[in-house]
This record gives C-alpha cells, sequence and structure tokens, in this order.
C-alpha cells in the first residue's frame, strides 16, 4: 500500500541526540548531565541543578555565588507589566497569565531578537528570577490582594514562598519545596520541552519558545496533572471510600489524573523521592487524610491496572499542604522546568536543523472548485 508508517503521538520515535538528560525506563532511573536526581535532591539545591542544566557542570561555590546572585538581581517586575497583571480578568487560570506574562516580557527585554548563544543565556536567567514574581503578583492580585516584592536577601525558594504568603515557612517545607524544583526541572523531550525546541528550530527567541512551552505544559496529560491530581482528591470524601470511588472510575473508563507514563511503564524515577516529601508536609502539617487516599489509590491501580503513580501524584497533595492555591501548581512547574526549557533552547539551537514532519493525507481526493453561485 502507498500508506507510510504513521508514529502516531510520536511514539518510540528518537528525534534527535540530546546531552541535557537521560531517562532510563528499565531501571526506573533519570539522570540530569549525568547525575541521578535522587542525588541532586539529596545533595544539591534547585540553583545548583539550574546552573548544572545550562552549563553541564555543578557550579564551584563561587560560580554558585556570582548565579545566585544575578537571580536576585533579576528578580522585579517593570511598573508596567505589574499594571498589565492588574488587569488580566479575575478569572483567568494562572497558566494563561504566566503564558501571558512571558510574552510580555520578550517585548520589554532588550535583547528579545538576539538569538546569539550568550544573548539566550542572559535571557532564560532574567526568566529564571523574574518568572516566580510574575507567578506570585497574578495570584495575589487575583485574590485582590497586593503583590509583595521579591527579597533579594533571600534565596530562590524562601523568596516564593515571601512573595506568595508574606512569609518564609520552617526549613522542611523549605527543602520539600526545593525537591520538587529539582525533580520538575527537566525530562527529556516530554511535550512541552519539545515544542520549545520545535519553537527555536524556526530561529526564533527564547520568549517565544517558553512562552509555548507554557502552553504545552497546561494540558492536563501534561503538567496540568497535579492540579487534576488535588482536585480528584478533594473530590474523594475519605481514605476508607476511595477504592469504591476508583472502581466507579474504572467503570466510565475515566483517566485517573497522576498515573501513567509515556516513557516509564513500571514506574517513574522521580515518585518515590517526591512521595518522601509529600509525606514530611503530611507530618508538618499534621494532616495525612491526602497521603492516606493516595496510598489506596496507587495500591488499586497496580493491582487492577498495572499503571504506576507518575511525579504529579506526589506532587499535587506536596503543595496543597504547602498552602498553594490549587491553580498555581501548574505555574510552580513552570518556574522550575524554565531551566530544563532553556537547556534544550540552547541545545537546539547550536546544532539547529528545523523541525518540520511530514504528514499522510487521507481527506477527499483532489477536485475543483464550484463557483459560489452554483454551489447549493
Ligand atoms: N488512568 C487510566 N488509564 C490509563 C491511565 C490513567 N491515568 N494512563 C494510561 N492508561 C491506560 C490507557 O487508557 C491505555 O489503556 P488501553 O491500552 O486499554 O487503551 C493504557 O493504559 C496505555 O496507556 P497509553 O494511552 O498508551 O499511554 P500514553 O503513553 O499514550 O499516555 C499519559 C501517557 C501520561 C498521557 C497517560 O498515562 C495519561 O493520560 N495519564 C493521566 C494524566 C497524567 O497524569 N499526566 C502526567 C504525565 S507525567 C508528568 C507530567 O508531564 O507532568
Amino acid at each position: 500500500s502507498d500508506t507510510p508508517e504513521i508514529k502516531k503521538g510520536l511514539v518510540g520515535v528518537y528525534a534527535d541526540v540530546s546531552t541535557v538528560s537521560k531517562v532510563m525506563p528499565e531501571t526506573n532511573s533519570l539522570t540530569y548531565r549525568g547525575y541521578p536526581v535522587q542525588d541532586l535532591c539529596e545533595n544539591a539545591s534547585f540553583d545548583e541543578t539550574a546552573y548544572l542544566l545550562w552549563n553541564g557542570e555543578l557550579p564551584t561555590a563561587a560560580q554558585l555565588a556570582a548565579f545566585r546572585a544575578e537571580e536576585k538581581a533579576n528578580r522585579a517586575l517593570t511598573p508596567a507589566l505589574l499594571r498589565v497583571l492588574a488587569e488580566f480578568p479575575k478569572s483567568a487560570h494562572p497558566m494563561d497569565m504566566i503564558r501571558t506574562a512571558v510574552s510580555f516580557l520578550g517585548m520589554e527585554d532588550p535583547e528579545t531578537a538576539d538569538i546569539s548563544d550568550a544573548a539566550q543565556r542572559r535571557k532564560a536567567m532574567r526568566l529564571l528570577a523574574r518568572i516566580p514574581t510574575a507567578v506570585a503578583a497574578s495570584n495575589r492580585l487575583s485574590k485582590g490582594l497586593a503583590p509583595i516584592a521579591p527579597d533579594p536577601s533571600l534565596p530562590f525558594c524562601e523568596n516564593f514562598f515571601h512573595m506568595v504568603f508574606g512569609k518564609v515557612p520552617q526549613p522542611e517545607v523549605i527543602k520539600a519545596f526545593d525537591v520538587s524544583m529539582i525533580l520538575y526541572a527537566e525530562h527529556t523531550f516530554n511535550a512541552s520541552t519539545y515544542t520549545a525546541r520545535l519553537v527555536t528550530s524556526s530561529m526564533s527567541d527564547m520568549h517565544a519558545a517558553i512562552t509555548a512551552a507554557i502552553g504545552s505544559l497546561k494540558g492536563p496529560l501534561h503538567g496540568g496533572a497535579n492540579e487534576a491530581v488535588m482536585h480528584m482528591l478533594k473530590e474523594i470524601p475519605s481514605p476508607e471510600v476511595a477504592e469504591a470511588w476508583l472502581r466507579d472510575r474504572f467503570d466510565h473508563k475515566a483517566l485517573v489524573m497522576g498515573f501513567g507514563h509515556r516513557v516509564y511503564k513500571t514506574g517513574d524515577s522521580r515518585v518515590p523521592t517526591m512521595k518522601k516529601y509529600a509525606e514530611i508536609m503530611a507530618e508538618v502539617v499534621g494532616d495525612k487524610r491526602w497521603m492516606n487516599t493516595s496510598a489506596v489509590l496507587a495500591r488499586v491501580m497496580l493491582a487492577e491496572k498495572n499503571i504506576h503513580p507518575n511525579l504529579d501524584f506526589p506532587a499535587g497533595p506536596a503543595y496543597y499542604l504547602m498552602g498553594f492555591d490549587i491553580p498555581l501548581f501548574t505555574p510552580i512547574f513552570v518556574c522550575s522546568r524554565i531551566t530544563g526549557w532553556a537547556a534544550h533552547v540552547l541545545e537546539q539551537a547550536a546544532d539547529n536543523r528545523l523541525i518540520r514532519p511530514l504528514s499522510h493525507y487521507t481527506g477527499v481526493a483532489e477536485r475543483a472548485v464550484v463557483p459560489i453561485a452554483a454551489r447549493g
């Protein structure tokens, strides 16, 4: 036949080489630039991880100090962007707000059109520093609260809590958040990262690539799942009825959010670490309901469907226990994944070829246009 082989969803397709990260589904493991993520979670911080993803090596103390100083110096938003954020409809989803804010940052950036490697790196740093400020400010504005300016004396994670809540929580909470940021930072050619590379392949700029990636991440099959998980957990009245609730879900052939993965089929490498820190959060807050309900869902999903949880499954309740509004969960994912996206934008640009696949036409056969007067 003349039908070419179609790889729907690009399942199993190697679209390019990459030196950023490696997923090994056979061993449920993941490395960033060769370092296992669990090792980074226990022995490094999110900002060290960001440096690693962008530079290929972990920073020395001096390199990290310089990286942190640059991040801190770039956090503030312009009055113009703050006015734009204040004009957003209160009902808008925070992912739409941050997508629009990043697009606006692109218009303001003095180097938007400069796609040299050096300029793209400077823009990535400005985005890493400003995205959390825009996420926190738009969250507060949508609740009728005044934004809280970034505090350059605070480290990255502490500053985010400060901008959202006006206070910095205890170190256990900061550590759990930092770990989530490391785990969310990078994951090979997922949909949003591939979107960023696709945009980059036409020689477009950093802000264009990141704006598009945010649009991709929003979907519930991707980053939106961490919010969907929490909505689901809240729908289940108690751990005791979780199994019955899930079986009803099976009867309706509905997706169970936070389960399944395109690459991992026997467990997501990031789940044990995130689960450990979600349990620490449950301990800190003194609320075990969500983790108890989660345990029932995970047990029944594995027994009945042989499907394992993904990172969003423990991340959702962890963020809820930290006190974040549910619609902020995926924007928090953006605050982290900007690091992986930017690393891939740089890698794509350094060895670029326009990404332009083929489609196999299955529509109506060629035909002549009938003038409008003769149609009907
Ligand atoms: N609930 C119920 N059934 C599922 C689920 C699920 N969450 N995930 C997969 N299945 C079933 C699926 O219906 C299919 O069954 P069948 O063979 O009978 O049609 C089978 O398992 C194989 O799944 P698949 O459709 O081949 O998997 P995929 O690689 O196309 O999709 C996925 C992967 C992540 C989109 C999917 O598992 C899913 O929709 N999960 C729920 C959403 C979610 O949690 N997304 C987060 C992904 S990971 C982190 C991130 O990106 O943020």
